[in-house]
């Protein structure tokens, strides 16, 4: 080669490399910008945006029930009899939606009642920190137990247990998935098989609850959610939350929806003396 060549064979070289550096830094982007919302406040897909984002998002911006709220000056009641709960061991698959991560059960995974009306038990997610505060205190983390009735002359057709947990021992169930989590980090609309995972190794139990009418707190901010928030704190470990919100995108690190207004919603704090199940 001549000096030349050589000359022109390096900034042929550097010019390609740098090609590859953008096409791929353009490429990120792209990935990270098919995001449909956010967490980051003051974005434009971040939560004060949620109602403006889409058509069928608009309970988000105008919706007059919304959650979470803070859970304080509540009703207390008493319950005379637990409510039913029974779940069962089945299938399950992990996802990573890139703004949360959810288990969700592909067979039946067994049930609530509520009011006599029965809701099955379709999927669980993780949000760090809490979205609910409780006397305005926020926990380290929430899971969430999504519940539907199939029944369509039912009003309020989803029922969510709220379970809070504070940085402290290893949760029991979250050690289960860890490999599977592990394997799913910043793998947007990735799923992993988890064979059978019985609900029941939640241990979701409490002896009181907070109850309240609310909606997803994830658009599209569906109404009609009858929310049960246990009282009870459960653990987690610090390295639980930290590998829960290194495997979803960076804009959903800290995925909870701030606070709603609670507009003269009746809060009600069941008491037993027995645990209820939830
Ligand atoms: C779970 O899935 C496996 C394979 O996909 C199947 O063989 C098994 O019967 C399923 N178990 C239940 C309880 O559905
Ligand atoms: C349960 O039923 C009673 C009486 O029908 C009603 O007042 C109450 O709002 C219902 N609670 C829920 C959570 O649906
Ligand atoms: C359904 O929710 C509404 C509020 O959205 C509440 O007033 C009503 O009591 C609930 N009905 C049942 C049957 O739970
Ligand atoms: C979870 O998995 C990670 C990486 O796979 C490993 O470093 C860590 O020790 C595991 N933690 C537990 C509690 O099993
Ligand atoms: C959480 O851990 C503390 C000790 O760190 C323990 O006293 C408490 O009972 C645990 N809470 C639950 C709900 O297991
Ligand atoms: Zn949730």
């Amino acid at each position: 080669m001549t000096s030349q060549s050589k000359c022109t064979y390096i900034l042929a070289s550097i010019l390609a490399l740098l090609f590859l550096f953008v096409a791929k830094s353009v490429i990120a982007k792209e990935i990270e910008d098919d995001r449909e919302f956010d967490y980051i406040k003051g974005s434009p897909k971040g939560p004060e945006k949620w109602g403006e984002l889409k058509l069928e998002w608009a309970a988000c911006k105008h919706g007059k029930m919304q959650s979470p709220i803070d859970l304080s000056n509540a009703r207390v009641k008493f319950i005379s009899q637990p409510e039913i709960r029974n779940y069962k061991p089945s299938n399950a698959t992990l996802k990573n939606s890139g703004h949360d991560i959810s288990v969700s059960w592909n067979g039946d995974a067994g049930s609530i009642f509520i009011n006599g009306t029965e809701y099955h038990l379709q999927e669980l997610h993780w949000h760090t920190p809490s979205e609910h505060t409780i006397n305005g205190i926020r926990y380290d983390m929430e899971l969430h137990m999504v519940h539907k009735s199939s029944d369509l002359n039912v009003q309020n057709r989803t029922a969510v247990i709220g379970v809070l947990y504070k940085i402290g021992r290893l949760d029991e169930f979250l050690a289960k998935l860890n490999e599977s989590i592990s394997s799913l980090i910043d793998k947007k609309g990735e799923e992993r098989d988890l064979g059978i995972i019985d609900p029941n190794d939640i241990q979701a139990e409490s002896q009181s609850y907070y109850r309240y009418m609310g909606s997803l707190t994830t658009p599209p901010c569906d109404e009609g959610v009858i929310w049960s928030v246990n009282t009870k704190v459960k653990n987690v470990s610090r390295n639980q939350i930290n590998l829960l919100k290194e495997a979803v995108l960076d804009y959903a690190k800290e995925n909870a929806r701030p606070l709603q207004p609670r507009n003269n919603r009746d809060i009600d704090l069941y008491l037993s003396r027995y645990p209820t199940g939830y």
